[in-house]
């Protein structure tokens, strides 16, 4: 029997779970809720793709499709946000990469190279006064671009400084027009397992879901990125759309993303739905709270020699730290 062993950071209910065991369970309970007439259809699409060039030729020239956004770049750098360390080689910030729908290892680049960027939808549903879709050109020429350099430190100890360009996630939530009774924004990523194949791997709770509270969606600090280093976004560290909620744990920062639901529920995240003792949903960096395995003291600068102190909110306190006055009672930093 086979039992799988997690690489890297996660340990996910696989690998506590015979494999074939866990794979059942999950299909059952899908089948279950899309109904009678799915049952059998993952063989089916599988049978589809395999081996038929045309469908192979689509897929390649998708991937090809040209970024049209590419000569708004670069923006105006907001002088807010300063770092207290240079920052990181693009070369780095572009091929050390965590995106578990290309695979489980940093070296994603490469096949996240297969994903179809344009056209591009975003979805705005939930708790609003009208739900609509939009094209990714059509939102950029109706946010308010810039450059911000911030600070961006992963749940496994490691930590980069990078100039984001897009927008403050503020405007967004403006133009999405919540109701009052919306109290959090569920964002979800693409799901197209034909060019990701990790999200063939149907052990993982696909698709990639993310959550923040409304005030949290709100505050000066949490920011869409739409591209880095001055150019739009590398597939590989997100594009076409991005968060940058650089306080909290890198993985709360979700990729291609496709969907905003505006929801009076708190939404369960990817890693939470996963190990929810390990990832939690607020997931604020503080270096005295460790991770069940290891500590969270301090950090290794990717393209520095050694560590340093990891500090409160990764620096950002000024900005966010009263979100959470009156939160005694909540795992703020898990
Ligand atoms: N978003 C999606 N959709 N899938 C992922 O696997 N990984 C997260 C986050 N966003 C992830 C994701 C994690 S764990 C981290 S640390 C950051 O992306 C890494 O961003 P970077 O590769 O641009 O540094």
């Amino acid at each position: 029997m086979l039992i799988r062993i997690p690489k890297g950071w996660e340990l996910p209910e696989s690998a506590a779970t015979p494999e074939s065991l866990f794979r059942d369970r999950r299909r059952l309970i899908k089948a279950a809720a899309a109904g009678p007439i799915l049952l059998g259809m993952p063989a089916l699409l599988a049978a589809c793709d395999d081996g038929d060039p045309a469908a192979k030729a689509a897929l390649e020239a998708g991937a090809k499709i040209p970024d049209p956004s590419a000569k708004l770049y670069p923006f105006d750098r907001n002088p807010k946000f300063t770092l207290d360390r240079p920052l990181t080689a693009e070369r780095l910030a572009t091929t050390y990469n965590n995106y578990y729908e290309f695979g489980s290892s940093k070296n994603i680049h490469e096949k996240a190279q297969r994903l179809p960027i344009r056209p591009w939808t975003i979805t705005i549903a939930g708790q609003v006064e009208k739900e609509f879709e939009i094209g990714m050109d059509d939102l950029l020429a109706k946010m308010p671009l810039e450059e911000r350099l911030y600070r961006h430190r992963c749940v496994e100890a490691w930590s980069m400084a990078v100039p984001w360009s897009g927008f403050a996630m503020k405007a967004l939530v403006d133009l999405a027009r919540p109701l009052s009774s919306a109290k959090y924004v569920k964002m979800v990523t693409f799901e197209n397992p034909k060019v990701a194949s990790g999200q063939s791997e149907s052990w993982y709770p696909w698709p990639y879901v993310e959550g923040l509270s409304l005030a949290e969606a709100t505050n000066d600090l949490a920011f869409l990125a739409t591209g880095v280093y001055g150019k739009t976004m590398p597939k590989q560290n997100g594009a076409p759309l991005r968060l940058a909620v650089p306080w909290k744990y890198g993985f709360k920062s979700i990729k291609g993303l496709v969907r905003f639901e505006f929801t009076d529920k708190r939404p369960v995240s990817f890693w939470e739905q996963l190990q929810n003792r390990e990832y939690g949903f607020w997931a604020n960096v503080n270096p005295e709270v460790p991770h069940p395995r290891w500590s969270q003291a301090t950090e290794r600068v990717l393209g520095v020699n050694g560590r340093v102190p990891t500090l409160l909110y990764n620096g950002y306190g000024e900005f966010v730290a009263d979100l959470y006055k009156d939160m005694s009672g909540e795992k703020l930093f898990l």
